[in-house]
């Protein structure tokens, strides 16, 4: 099952450009780039009549919620709240029949997920399943179902599933948008050949993972998208190579954290956005003065690498793509970096200690 892979996740980041394929197979029209997900039962009408949207989730299905976020507020213009599940059943969540749920699970059986679904619906919100395993708990609670089409995830480290989860977001929010979503869909199309081009990084990161492995204490930022990819970097490199790294808002930094950047820090910075590129240089130069090595991953092409290259010790340029999808390629160098980092400190990459790969408990 393996094949030329030593671990289930090197080979589940590096099936993630086919993974893709198969999550947009069919629900976006090659040549015209209409997005279409009526499989679900749902229609744009009704995606739309919502007032409010709450997205629940755990772990990195929850950081795929944050990005799936800023997505669906873009494209509806009504307010859209993520919370973590377990914070939300517990939460006394304002959601009623006028708020759609869309819960995001790999396995369908993360028993708060379920937990907070339950609640939803008792308050009378309907619920749409983004999930993963066909025929789960999840998928079979919830009225409505988007499949992320990932395949079989065996890593406990969750790679392929939460790109997917990213992606079923984007066609979402395309689904909803009353515009624009035909642009979305040609731009998701290349996704997957964008895909194999980031993972042509892989030697570069592996030689990075090497550098950062020593180090016991890692910091991750960025803005808006970044900031929700910040964090996913964070959680994958805590699981599996137990480093101590924490994600912040790069805006936070100067709120507190600042004070725990030494000489010989590692900091590593989301950028991919444009508009917010001279702020996040910002605080890429305030770590710096404070002594930190900073490792930026950007835009391979300028506007963009030119000012952001000179300021970083180690760039990681991500390929040219449409600027929505930077996020979704950002993410695979850090899954990267976590698994090389992994492999640096002698850790059971699919295995990490303490975890299982389903929590069916609260
Ligand atoms: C991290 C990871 C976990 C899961 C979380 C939710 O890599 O795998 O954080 O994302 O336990 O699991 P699902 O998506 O099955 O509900």
């Amino acid at each position: 099952e393996l094949g030329p892979y030593p671990h289930f996740m090197a080979k589940e980041i590096f099936e993630q450009p086919q993974a893709v394929r198969q999550a947009l197979a069919g629900r976006v029209e090659p040549g015209s780039g209409r997005v279409d997900l009526g499989e679900t039962g749902l229609d744009p009408a009704t995606l739309r009549s919502f007032q409010r949207y709450a997205i629940v989730a755990c772990g990195t299905a929850w950081h795929a919620g944050l990005v799936g976020r800023h997505l669906l507020q873009r494209a509806t213009g009504r307010p859209v709240s993520v919370e973590v599940a377990s914070e939300f059943r517990y939460g006394d969540p304002m959601v009623d029949a006028g708020t759609l749920t869309v819960a995001i699970s790999q396995s369908g059986e993360t028993a708060d997920t379920l937990a907070a679904v339950r609640e939803a619906r008792r308050r009378g919100s309907p619920v749409l399943a983004i999930v993963n395993v066909e025929g789960s708990s999840l998928s079979r609670e919830a009225d409505w179902v988007l499949y992320t089409r990932a395949g079989p995830e065996v890593a406990v480290a969750s790679t392929k599933a939460y790109l997917t989860q990213v992606v079923a977001l984007h066609l979402l929010a395309a689904w909803a948008a009353p515009t624009g979503a035909e642009a979305t869909g040609l731009q998701l199309l290349q996704l997957p050949s964008r895909l194999e081009a980031t993972l042509g990084l892989d030697p570069a990161v592996q030689e990075l993972a090497r550098e950062l492995a020593g180090s016991e204490h890692l910091f991750y930022v960025g803005r808006g998208l970044d900031y929700a990819v910040a964090l996913e970097a964070a959680l994958k490199i805590k699981e599996i190579s137990y480093v101590h790294a924490e994600a912040y808002a790069a805006g936070e930094l100067k709120h507190g954290t600042l004070a725990l950047i030494e000489p010989g820090r590692w900091v590593v910075a989301l950028a991919t956005q444009r508009a917010l590129l001279a702020k996040t240089a910002g605080n890429v130069a305030e770590v710096r003065a404070r002594g930190a090595q900073v490792v930026v991953v950007g835009p391979g092409a300028s506007p963009g690498r030119a000012e952001l290259e000179p300021m970083a010790d180690r760039y990681l340029p991500l390929p040219e793509a449409p600027e929505p999808l930077l996020p979704v390629l950002a993410v695979v160098p850090m899954q990267l970096l976590a698994y090389h980092a992994a492999r640096a400190r002698g850790c059971d990459v699919d295995r990490p200690r303490n975890l299982a790969k389903s929590v069916t408990v609260e």
